[in-house]
């Protein structure tokens, strides 16, 4: 049933050669704490998972199959919504650290230091609870055979990680010098953000599929508590 104020785009008769055209225009400005009903003639998946993927993970939706075999979507934005599980959690706090990096990088390049390293200090907090949820919890918790190279991927994850505390303390050191510039700490955050966003995806494509398949396998109040637990450690909301 439609609420009277629900924003509503009715795409049962567009054609399927625009359906994904239209969609993306309607979406893609979806307002803050707003929500959109879409209305399709056809199974929606196909469509809210393109758009999705073109707009960066950003969307989360429900489907519901009415009466008369059409299918109702509601679309909101994916950070409006609890997190499902720890997986979506991790991918979240991926988001997370990157746009507090990005600010890192754009404050430094505004030559705006000391407000640079404030955020720095934000983001090394929020990394290294990050990081201990995926070692103390998944890495000690779920065993990973290695791949065809021999090379186990839950040690090389633990070896990336090491690696970015460590260029993560060299920043911090570089900030803290009282005669820190822009360009002696330009090249350090230029190195880091390579080497997070290779590690990210990396983990994005060998890592989480691992641990979600593992966790599907516990039962469903253990996936609830350790999702609770982690949502604790990383105070959950206090960022929003
Ligand atoms: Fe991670
Ligand atoms: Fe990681």
């Amino acid at each position: 049933m439609v609420r009277p104020e629900q924003q509503v785009l009715d795409l049962r008769t567009t054609p399927s050669s625009q359906l994904q055209s239209v969609a993306f225009n309607a979406v893609k400005n979806l307002p803050v704490h707003g929500s959109l009903l879409l209305l399709f003639a056809e199974t929606p998946d196909w469509v809210m998972q393109s758009l999705n993927l073109c707009l960066r993970n950003n969307l989360a939706w429900t489907v519901a199959k009415m009466v008369d075999e059409s299918w109702e979507v509601l679309v909101r934005r994916a950070e409006e919504v609890p997190p499902t599980d720890v997986i979506d959690v991790l991918k979240r706090e991926h988001k997370r650290l990157d746009a507090l990096f990005a600010q890192v990088i754009h404050l430094t390049d505004r030559g705006r230091l000391d407000d640079a390293a404030q955020v720095m200090r934000e983001f090394v907090t929020g990394l290294r609870v990050h990081l201990d949820i995926e070692h103390g919890m998944l890495v000690a918790a779920i065993r990973t055979p290695p791949d065809v190279q021999g090379v186990n991927p839950s040690d090389a994850l633990v070896q990336e990680h090491s690696e970015i505390l460590h260029q993560s303390t060299l920043i911090e050191l570089a900030f803290a010098d009282p005669g820190s510039q822009v360009s002696t700490v330009s090249p350090l955050l230029a190195i880091l953000a390579g080497y997070l966003s290779k590690h990210e995806l990396r983990e994005e494509l060998v890592m989480l599929p691992i641990w979600k398949q593992a966790l599907s396998r516990a039962p469903q109040a253990m996936q609830d508590a350790l999702l609770a637990r982690i949502l604790k450690l990383l105070e959950y909301g206090k960022h929003e």
